[in-house]
């Protein structure tokens, strides 16, 4: 296959094609749709970076053209030369009137695009993940989340953050012993790397305000919309810091990322069907609630027939009570002083309650659960060895954690937001399988 194009018109792309309306321009893609009426055809070209539709009457090309396109399969792989005209009815608002057609590889007949425009199952998505990407609405959600990752790790690097990425091979578990994916590591066990806490706690002890963002692992046996197996976190770790400075850093923080889509991606969002004036609203400062105050509201809504299950006072909150509490706000809620019971063993306690963790979660708007996990981390030595005793987590692998409180410990706090719970509601998924490239859950590891 050759590169070489034929046309003598400049190369551009659909999503920046305005700049050359009037002009004859090339453009190297595929062929998304074929539409024919008559003596027309109706092609839609995509790029990658868009869709456009091309006009060619009969009458206007060559017969050897016109016959090319007019019986092209779709997917197949063209450079296509044509002039650029305004219309404002198309979606780009671009037609491109198709001068000149070169087929790159044309699909075979016999083995058809398997995706076409009727409905398909999400099994058979999902199987096909590797084409289905293709499609304009899963392209829109991929461009949204290079945004969204590129957004958070600028708000650390212009905040005076320093990235320092953690191992992903790890010898212990920083988030619970039983979603660990165990293997062996020569003569020793290791682990996938659950959150790189534990590490940047020794990095922001080094650089002071520091970040990671990696992918991470945890093996969620439960199907649910919102886990998978492995998932993109990132997450900052800030030495003399508490709980109060770490929630202005979390609404700071998720503010710039949201201004950052709709700055950048109002076609994408219109192409994927979100209400953007859900995100409009998501400004700093962002609603804060305790733990207590949220169980209130939960027992009142509970009262009043507005949710099914009743919370018990000291469980975490499930799902229908997430959604429920974040309905009640336009911006992300921030629920902090969790039972330290139900939340990790790294958390400070509030020295006004012991029983209670210096830790928050932020709760999207609109039902998408939580987004962003943090907290204060303890920071006396024998509280966090004790901790690690009480948990059951070997100690011996710990051992270079407490010489963090050994030596020059201070009060730090930090957070780790997943990506693909950010993108599922910014883009207003309904599952996080469609916010990543290639889904790793309980049941699929292909493609
Ligand atoms: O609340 P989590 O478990 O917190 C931690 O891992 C901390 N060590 C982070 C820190 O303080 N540095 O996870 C943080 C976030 C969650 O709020 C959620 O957005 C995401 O990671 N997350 C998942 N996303 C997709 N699939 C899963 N199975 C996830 N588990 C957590
Ligand atoms: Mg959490």
């Amino acid at each position: 296959m050759s590169l070489e194009i034929a046309a003598s018109a400049p190369v551009t792309t659909i999503a920046t094609i305005g700049v050359h309306e009037g002009q004859t321009v090339t453009l190297r893609g595929w062929l998304y749709n074929l539409r024919a009426s008559g003596k027309l055809l109706f092609p839609i070209f995509r790029d990658g970076s868009g869709t456009i539709q091309g006009i060619v009457p009969k009458a206007a090309v060559p017969e050897a053209l016109f016959e090319s396109l007019k019986n092209l399969t779709l997917e197949s792989s063209v450079i296509v030369t044509g002039k650029v005209r305004a219309d404002a009815r198309a979606p780009s608002g671009f037609e491109l009137d198709v001068v000149d057609l070169e087929v790159v590889q044309r699909v075979d007949d016999a083995h058809p695009f398997p995706i076409t425009l009727k409905e398909h199952g999400v099994d058979f998505l999902m199987e096909h993940r590797h084409l289905w990407i293709r499609t304009p609405r899963q392209s829109a959600i991929l461009r949204v989340r290079a945004t969204i990752m590129r957004a958070a790790a600028e708000y650390f690097d212009t905040n005076g953050f320093t990235r320092t990425d953690p191992p992903i091979l790890t010898p212990a578990a920083c988030e619970g012993t039983s979603e660990l994916f165990e293997m062996d590591y020569f003569d020793e066990k290791a682990y996938l790397t659950q959150s790189g806490q534990l590490y940047i706690e020794s990095t922001a002890l080094a650089l002071g305000k520091v970040y990671s963002f990696g992918p991470t692992f945890r093996a969620e046996k439960s199907k649910t919309r919102r886990h998978l197996t492995e998932f993109w976190m990132i997450e900052p770790e800030v030495a003399f810091c508490g709980l109060d400075e770490l929630m202005e850093l979390a609404e700071n923080f998720i503010a710039h990322i949201v201004q950052s889509v709709l700055k950048q991606h109002r076609g994408d969002l219109k192409v994927i069907g979100r209400d953007v004036t859900k995100l409009e609203t998501i400004q700093a400062p962002f609603p804060k609630i305790s733990y207590d105050e949220a169980h209130r509201m939960l027992e009142e809504a509970f009262s009043k027939g507005l949710i099914e299950s009743k919370h018990t006072y000291g469980d975490d909150f499930g799902s229908p009570d997430e959604t429920y509490l974040s309905n009640q706000f336009n911006r992300p809620v921030m629920v902090h002083r969790y039972p330290a019971a139900v939340k990790a063993f790294y958390m400070e306690p509030d020295a006004a309650d012991p029983t209670k963790a210096l830790c928050v979660d932020v709760l999207a708007p609109e039902g998408y659960g939580e987004i962003i996990g943090g907290s204060q981390r303890v920071d006396s030595y024998d509280l966090l060895r004790q901790r690690i005793l009480d948990h059951n987590l070997p100690l011996a692998a710990f051992e270079w954690y407490l010489d963090l409180r050994r030596y020059g410990s201070v009060p730090h706090s930090g957070f780790g937001m997943g990506i693909e719970r950010a993108v599922a509601w910014i883009c207003g998924l309904d599952h996080v399988r469609e916010t990543i490239p290639f889904a790793r859950t309980l049941n699929r590891i292909y493609p």
